[in-house]
């Protein structure tokens, strides 16, 4: 069988950030502890005036084709993820692959190119259907260039605002990847739910605390979808597992719930049960509530365990590194976290070839996905080539006023005279519209 994965990364943030403790929380009125203890968030990325969703997923795939030496008949397809695309009939990836084509030598005037649409799962589903293309024979050895861009910005005063964020992960999918293999194996937790939507309108409707419920329960749906085809799986099988990260106190909410399920009728449960009893079983107890109650009490008390707080330092914890400095980035969101396990974990020096992780995604609406990946003997070159520290360092930090102007810079809405805080270095950056109402880009040497 094919060994089909994800070839090389690239991160593009926006080119600005909002400290959410100094700036944010004291303008809102709250305690800091509410972003960098409960949401789990440090700062949130945004784009400067003269970036959008093109620019950054064109900047972050530039890149990645200059790393890897690839020039445009390298790529069969273009697919492009977001929830924040401003045109119904012609795709982002055509936009992207314009851009691309004033710098590089060639064209993508054979690439099939398109754009994917399911909240923040659509990331995951365009690797999906590179990877499906790949191992059907169609790619003619080429790769797929798949692009996860979303500004995740949030209505004024909208409890989301504290998780807002602005990115690309640009990935190529190839067969005989140099980063992570994929699982042919996935499971899926889906079902039509109300929990996060944009009907049309730029910023989303919201049900936060709902959204929150959502996810854990089709993570769980998919959790057991993906067992019932790949086996029972033990916390031991994997090294890191990088989830959806709206914001990290989401993912501690899930991880926990992974964890009691994985133990279940397995050593550590047995271990564990001196110090905290047995998970409870709906056949012991009387009633739907009755469990509920127990099950809720024995998680509160597996949450404070040494077992599992220090099986979420080496596995979860990793992966949520970048997710603090950056917000959510919605498509990207996933794939960012895979990529800051990996580099937390090249950084202590670790040896992860061979080793596997669980990736679990999620997109409103509402879908979660899971499947595995293999390390690749690559992996340590192609993440110690991501600058991911330097690029999110070299940041402007906008004061409280000039976040408010950026916000407005980039509401549909609104019609605000831009002002930049930064200068495009080498970048794709807007240019204004065109006759027909199309967005116009231009490469700033
Ligand atoms: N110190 C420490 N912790 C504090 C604190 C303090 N001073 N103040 C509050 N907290 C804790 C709270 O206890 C809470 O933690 P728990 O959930 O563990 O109890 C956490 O900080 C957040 O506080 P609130 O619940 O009061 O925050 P909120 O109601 O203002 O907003 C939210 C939370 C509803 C998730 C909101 O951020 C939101 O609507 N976000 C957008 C939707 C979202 O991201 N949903 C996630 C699932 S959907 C998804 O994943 C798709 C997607 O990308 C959007």
């Amino acid at each position: 069988m094919k060994s089909v994965g994800i070839d090389a990364i690239e991160i593009w943030t926006g080119n600005l950030e909002l400290d959410l403790a100094e700036t944010f929380a004291p303008a809102m009125g709250e305690d800091p502890g509410k972003y960098t203890k409960g949401l789990g968030l440090l700062r949130s990325s945004f784009p400067d005036a003269y970036e959008d969703i093109v620019t950054m997923g064109a900047n972050a795939a530039h890149r990645l084709m200059e790393r890897k030496g690839l020039e445009p008949d390298d790529i069969g397809r273009i697919d492009v993820a977001t929830e924040s695309a401003f045109d119904n009939s012609k795709p982002v990836s055509t936009y992207i692959a314009g851009c691309l084509e004033e710098v590089l030598d060639g064209d993508f005037h054979h690439a099939n190119k398109g754009e994917r649409k399911f909240a923040c799962v659509a990331g995951t589903q365009s690797v999906d259907d590179a990877y499906n293309w790949i191992r059907a024979g169609r790619n003619r050895g080429r790769s797929a260039l798949v692009v996860a861009t979303d500004t995740a910005l949030y209505a004024r005063g909208d409890p989301g605002e504290a998780t807002q964020g602005a990115g690309a992960v640009a990935m190529l999918v190839s067969e005989d990847p140099d980063l992570v293999e994929l699982s042919a194996e996935q499971g899926y937790g889906s079902a039509d739910e109300t929990d996060f939507l944009k009907p049309n309108q730029q910023f989303p409707s919201v049900d936060g605390k709902r959204s929150v419920q959502v996810y854990l329960a089709r993570m769980r749906e998919a959790l057991e979808d993906f067992e019932s085809v790949a086996g029972a799986i033990h916390p031991d099988d994997f090294e890191l597992i990088p989830f959806h990260t709206p914001f990290p106190g989401m993912v501690r909410k899930a991880a926990l719930l992974g964890f009691r399920h994985a133990i279940r009728d397995t050593e550590i449960e047995d271990e564990l049960a001196a110090e905290i009893g047995r998970q409870p079983r709906r056949e012991e107890v009387e009633s739907d509530e009755a469990y509920l109650d127990a099950i809720k009490e024995y998680t509160d008390k597996l949450k404070d365990t040494q077992a599992y707080l220090d099986w979420y330092e080496d596995t979860i914890e990793p992966t949520l590194a970048i997710a603090r400095e950056v917000g959510n980035w919605y498509t990207g969101s996933v794939h960012v976290a895979r990529a800051s396990g990996l580099w937390q974990l090249a950084k202590e020096g670790h040896d992860l070839t061979g080793k596997r992780l669980l990736v679990g995604s999620y997109g409103s609406g509402a879908q979660a996905e899971i499947h595995a990946e293999t390390i690749q003997p690559g992996w340590r070159e192609e993440i110690e080539a991501l600058e991911i520290e330097s690029r999110l360092e070299d940041r402007y930090s906008l004061t409280f006023e000039e976040y408010e102007h950026v916000h407005d810079v980039h509401n549909h809405d609104k019609e605000t005279e831009a002002e930049e805080f930064t200068t495009p270095d080498s970048e794709f950056a807007f240019d204004g519209w065109g006759r027909m109402g199309e967005r116009k880009y231009r490469y700033v040497e």
